[in-house]
């Protein structure tokens, strides 16, 4: 099965955006640790960034045509600010039906209050925040196991 590891905007910044919430690993180095979780689990991987509200809600839909063959272990989503915006992204999450884990690097509750509420968090299986990148390796050790 195939995990899609989907980051949204600003992430391409990682390592040089405030590296004191975000840590001073780049996306690559994410990236790196995503495959090496996915090869100990046999899983496939799918690693992307946009800074484009569509093209995600293009990927999500994507990742359902994979999950109506059976053949999705879940989609994985750092929407970045999108999370706390993006009804579309919402909408392609229920409509596909994919299995989602919400990802945050920092711990959104802790933040500004803006950052508090999630649009995507209603349609996620699981939420996952506050871990830094190693969020990212956490949780698809957990998807493994579904
Ligand atoms: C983030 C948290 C969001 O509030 C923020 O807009 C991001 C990154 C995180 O990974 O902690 O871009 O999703």
């Amino acid at each position: 099965k195939t995990i899609f590891v989907l980051n949204g905007p600003n992430l391409n910044l990682l390592g040089m955006r405030e590296p004191a919430i975000y840590g001073s690993a780049t996306l690559a180095d994410v990236n790196t640790l995503c495959s090496a979780a996915c090869e100990r689990h046999g899983l496939k991987l799918e690693f992307r960034q946009s800074n484009h509200e569509g093209e995600l809600v293009d990927w999500v839909h994507e990742a359902g045509r994979l999950h109506a063959q059976g053949e999705l272990a879940a989609v994985i989503m750092n929407a970045g600010a999108y999370t706390h915006t993006s009804v579309a992204l919402l909408d392609a999450v229920k409509g596909t039906g994919v299995p989602l884990v919400e990802l945050h690097i920092s711990n959104v509750h802790a933040r500004e209050s803006f950052r508090h509420h999630s649009y995507l968090a209603a349609a996620a299986r699981a939420v996952m925040c506050g871990f830094g990148v190693a969020g990212y390796g956490l949780a698809i050790d957990a998807v493994a196991q579904w």
